[in-house]
């Protein structure tokens, strides 16, 4: 296995470790995060698990599921070396090799950038390392700051009802869950940016 580490201009993205899995337990337990988690996903067990699958998952050939953890370097406010969030990039043939990516941050950590910028390292993996066709990201309609996160990397919104309905079944909730996302040709005409906006 080659475990995956790069760097951003304020964080270190690299592999998940099982003791990651009591500062994911302690952040997640926070209402205001758990507001926008899904239901089968609210619980401390469904959580250390995930954390062990994607140890796991790290482990298989070809690598189809990547689980980072976000850590700010040592030169910026956070407390070094710990982790802050999660990152999560997850690949499927359909028919051609998409991407769906995943964050999440502390809430102690909110609004200061840092989703904005681990989420597009995720999209510079995706095509730039991966070759992926396609990078999607879903949350709920509800949850404003992840939109605006998506939005900001350059995804947009897809308004096809059929991808509504399929998404509420997909995850097996009532509420209303949109997908944002962003193609390969349309990432290569804003790559004069170098930076999120
Ligand atoms: C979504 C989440 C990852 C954002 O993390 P973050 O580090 O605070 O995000 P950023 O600071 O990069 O950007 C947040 C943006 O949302 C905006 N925002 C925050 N709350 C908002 C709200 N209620 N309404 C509108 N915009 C909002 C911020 O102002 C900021 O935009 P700006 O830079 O234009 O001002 C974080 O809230 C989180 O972990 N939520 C729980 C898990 C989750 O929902 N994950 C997403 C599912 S993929």
């Amino acid at each position: 296995m080659t475990a995956v580490q790069f760097e951003t201009q304020r964080l270190l993205l690299r592999e998940l470790i099982s003791a990651d899995a009591d500062v994911i337990v302690d952040f997640s337990n926070d209402p205001e995060f758990d507001r926008y988690r899904l239901r089968s996903q609210r619980s401390e067990a469904v959580t250390r698990r995930s954390v062990h699958q994607a140890i796991l998952a790290s482990t298989l050939i070809p690598r189809m599921y990547y689980a980072l953890a976000i850590v700010p370097k040592p030169s910026t406010t956070a407390a070094e070396n710990s982790l802050i969030g999660v990152l999560t990039l997850s690949l499927d043939w359909n028919p051609v090799l998409l991407a769906n990516i995943g964050f999440e941050i502390h809430p102690a950590h909110w609004g200061r950038g840092y989703a904005t910028e681990a989420a597009f390292a995720a999209l510079q993996m995706s095509f730039d390392e991966l070759g992926v066709a396609s990078v999607m990201a879903d949350c709920f309609a509800a949850n404003r700051a992840s939109i605006r996160v998506m939005e900001k990397i350059g995804m947009q919104r897809s308004r096809s009802w059929i991808d509504s309905i399929a998404l509420r079944v997909a995850y097996g909730e009532m509420r209303p869950v949109v997908r944002h996302q962003v193609r390969r040709d349309e990432w290569q005409q804003r790559l004069y940016r170098k930076d999120p906006e």
